[in-house]
């Protein structure tokens, strides 16, 4: 199913990498995963997510805290049972090694464009196929996908849409206009406003929203260090003055926050 990501022919496997008929070569790296990342395809030396960020998100999650959200999202494909999916914009793994567990029988394959990642999130599910590689190239066939994950993510939907099978969906998961309100109005003294159905207008014409739903629950994170890894996986890191980060770090009392989400589901017309 995967695709060379410098002229599309069809890849086959090698001794340890992957490879094309006109010569393209890719290796596997130590960890377990393909570098399908051409670099006259990056527009920076390590593009996506950061060490750090990785880091950060990657403790918040296995902490649990989020755990509601996955489980979720595990139901929702294992529902589907696809034969073959897809977790695009994966990050370190923690969502695709549950939507893993939920369809033991399917074929599945997750991409990100950060190698630290990857690097990491390929330790959760072994027998997945991992790859580093651009969601704007998907490096597999057209059709090719029965479900397609993308949460808190960026998302190329023509590209996302070539790599569905008719019939197929994905399946969107991101934050309300409600998400860590709480912490928001801590950080900031306006709280930006902003339409959570925005990605509706970018949905091409023949995937139909065949589903939606949303998700809302209390958090209350105690720890510091729960609250620094919050913070330093989402725009608030940066964006939020280091003033206004330490005092929510640093707070005497549990930071008591709303988790909100929303599941969306496209589904290609046949
Ligand atoms: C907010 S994180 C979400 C990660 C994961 N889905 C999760 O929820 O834990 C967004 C991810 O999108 C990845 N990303 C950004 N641009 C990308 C692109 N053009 N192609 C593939 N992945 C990309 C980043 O590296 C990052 O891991």
């Amino acid at each position: 199913m995967l695709t060379c990501p410098l002229c599309t022919a069809p890849l086959s496997a090698l001794d340890n990498g992957v490879g094309c008929p006109a010569g393209h070569r890719f290796d596997r790296a130590r960890q377990g995963y393909l570098n399908l990342l051409p670099v006259q395809h990056k527009n920076s030396r390590d593009p996506g997510d950061n060490q750090a960020m990785v880091e950060a998100r990657r403790d918040f999650l296995n902490a649990g805290h989020y755990a509601p959200v996955a489980r979720r999202l595990a139901e929702l494909a294992a529902e589907r049972a696809p034969g073959r999916w897809l977790d695009i914009g994966c990050g370190e793994g923690y969502y695709t090694a549950q939507i893993a567990e939920a369809l033991p029988e399917a074929d599945g394959y997750a991409l990100d464009i950060s190698r630290e990642a990857v690097k990491r999130a390929c330790k959760r599910s072994p027998a997945l196929t991992w790859l580093v590689a651009s969601m704007a190239r998907v490096p597999l066939a057209d059709a090719s996908c029965q479900f397609i994950a993308s949460v808190f993510s960026p998302l190329d939907w023509q590209e996302a849409r070539r790599l569905l099978s008719p019939g197929g969906g994905l399946m969107r998961v991101g934050p309300t206009r409600g998400h860590l309100m709480e912490l928001r109005q801590k950080l900031y003294d306006e709280v930006r406003d902003y339409a959570d159905d925005k990605h509706l207008a970018l949905v091409p014409a023949d995937m139909v929203h065949a589903h939606g739903e949303t998700l809302e629950f209390r958090l209350s994170l105690s720890l510091p260090a729960d609250r620094a890894n919050l913070l330093a996986m989402t725009p608030h890191g940066w964006r939020a003055s280091a003033e206004r980060r330490t005092a929510v770090i640093e707070q005497a009392e549990p930071l008591e926050v709303t988790v909100s989400m929303r599941y969306d589901y496209f589904v290609l017309q046949d």
